[in-house]
């Protein structure tokens, strides 16, 4: 079977969700207790894509703050990137427009950027769909709204990606 693999990593402030999403999409479960992860974790998961066997290398990284100087490096090569904010937080939604200007810096060939606003089974938002979604537009970015509880839109972040990252 042909065989593709693609590095992705997860940035954003802490507790918007990266590892909720990641466990969404790997494992089907959502938990209230999850630990907030240090430095990052790695998964690996792998997707039939009818002929094709697709290899995500995943890496979660940890939102803490002084994490922050190690996150980037975590970043080299990967295809793709997902900048996680918090719907309900709007400092979320600024600091994850910091970490595509940091990405755009960074990077060596072009990432694919998916930005995406998670917790949208919570009532409280302050961050609206308009203002996430024009801002992808501006700036040339996937988007999409999840909930890491529900599973709503996880996939489609994962598929969506896989459509869009360079091959190589
Ligand atoms: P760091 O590892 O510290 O960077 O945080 P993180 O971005 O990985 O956040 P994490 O997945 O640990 O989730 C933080 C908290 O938010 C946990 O209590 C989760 O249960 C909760 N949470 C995550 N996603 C959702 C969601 O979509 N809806 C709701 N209601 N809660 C969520
Ligand atoms: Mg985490």
């Amino acid at each position: 079977m042909e065989s593709q693999t693609f590095k992705v990593i997860l940035l954003g402030d802490s507790s918007v969700g990266k590892s909720s999403i990641v466990i969404n999409f790997c494992e089907d479960t959502f938990s209230t207790s999850i630990e907030s992860t240090i430095g990052a974790a790695y998964i690996l998961k792998t997707i039939n894509n009818g002929n094709k066997e697709i290899k995500l290398q995943i890496w979660d990284t940890a939102g803490q703050e002084r994490y922050n100087s190690l996150t980037l490096l975590y970043f080299r090569s990967s295809q793709g990137a997902i900048v996680v904010y918090d719907i309900t937080d709007k400092t979320t939604f600024e600091r994850a427009k910091l970490w595509i200007r940091e990405i755009r810096e960074k990077e060596e060939q072009k990432t694919t950027i998916a930005l995406v606003g998670n917790k949208t089974d919570l009532k409280e938002r302050l961050v609206s769909t308009e203002r996430g979604s024009k801002y992808a537009k501006e700036e040339d970015l996937l988007f999409f709204e999840t909930s890491a509880k529900t599973g709503e839109g996880i996939s489609k972040i994962f598929l969506d990606l896989i459509k869009e990252m360079p091959k190589n």
